[in-house]
């Protein structure tokens, strides 16, 4: 049968408003955060702690981290790359941080300036440090399904990375598909070639929605017993070096599906429309999501 209870990780504010043309005051970015736990969200993205010349989006992260309200159970975690990324989210009092690296050479080098090699060397620096500081570290693999770039990636290659990285000692390992270009038979098979290595509960799945597919993908990791999916508010959400990334799979249309097929999340779908509604005023334009679409133009 299905799990019982899955776990929706919120990306909205990092993955979402990285790739939005308009940078949100960071008062606005904190209401959007104070929303989504309103909402009953749990666990949350809030930001990167990157180099400001390569994501000027988010390079108010110390301000964001000392404005948006903190409530027992919440954990917030934030993008970072190297080292200086680490100490700087430690210094904002983050307990958790995602390394993310890709499974092609060409994105790699885009999205961070580093081979794969170098990028996994990063991460492993990262995970060490972060361990001697008692914080978490989760884990993203970019390109899964395909590369805006190299067009297809092999699988035994995302095996083998996603191996190295489950030995660093991550704690989750979440698969993107960065561009969106996932189908529900590859993703049988990109999760069955993994789980002969790596145990069902490190995974996540990193959906995008650019060709529609995400939600279908979804429901193939979910009969497979996956129980995090990550999510963005509206279906805010992309990649600025992957060229075509659209959003994300909207957090009320993961909810929706999985609410109406039984499985919990914890979340109060009236509360997440409210937050929805607030994104798409905050950010000027209509989102994408589905649920939250039907839901205010009833
Ligand atoms: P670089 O320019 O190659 O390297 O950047 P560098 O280490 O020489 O650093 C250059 C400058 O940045 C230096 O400053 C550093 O101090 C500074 P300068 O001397 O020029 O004044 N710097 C930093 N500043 C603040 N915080 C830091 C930091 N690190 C260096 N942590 C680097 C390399 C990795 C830093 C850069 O390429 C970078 O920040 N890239 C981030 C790109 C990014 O955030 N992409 C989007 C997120 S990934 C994604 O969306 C995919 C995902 O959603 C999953 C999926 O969908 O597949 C996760
Ligand atoms: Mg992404």
């Amino acid at each position: 049968g299905l799990p019982q209870r899955v776990d929706v990780y919120e990306v909205g504010p990092r993955d979402g408003l990285q790739n939005e043309l308009r940078t949100l005051p960071t008062k606005d970015k904190a209401r959007l955060v104070e929303a989504l736990v309103a909402a009953g969200e749990k666990r949350i993205e809030v930001t990167s702690f990157v180099s400001p010349k390569w994501i000027p989006q988010l390079a108010d992260a110390e301000e964001l981290l000392r404005l948006v309200g903190r409530k027992p159970g919440v954990v917030f975690s934030a993008l970072v790359p190297n080292l200086k990324g680490l100490q700087r989210a430690r210094e904002a009092g983050l307990q958790e941080a995602a390394v993310f690296i890709s499974a092609s050479e060409a994105h790699s080098k885009k999205n961070i300036n580093k081979s794969i090699a170098e990028a996994l060397e990063a991460s492993r620096e990262v995970a060490t440090a972060a361990a001697g500081m008692g914080m978490r570290v989760r884990g993203y693999l970019s390109t899964v399904w395909g590369c805006p770039y190299e067009g297809h990636v092999p699988v035994e290659r995302v095996v083998d990375i996603c191996r190295q990285l489950v030995d660093m000692g991550l704690y989750q390992l979440s698969l993107g598909d960065t561009i969106g270009v996932g189908t529900p038979r590859q993703t049988e098979e990109i999760l069955s070639a993994l789980l002969k290595y790596i145990p069902l509960e490190k995974l996540a799945l990193h959906l995008h929605d650019t060709r529609g597919t995400a939600l279908a993908n979804a429901l193939v990791g979910l009969s497979a017993g996956v129980t995090t999916f990550d999510a963005s508010i509206g279906g805010l959400g992309g990649c600025p070096y992957a060229p075509g990334a659209a959003g994300n799979l909207a957090t009320e249309d993961a909810v929706f599906m999985f609410q109406g097929m039984g499985v919990e999340t914890g979340i109060n779908m009236d509360r997440l429309v409210e937050a929805g509604e607030l994104a798409q005023e905050l950010i000027g334009r209509k989102l994408a999501g589905k649920f939250l679409q039907a839901a205010l133009g009833e």
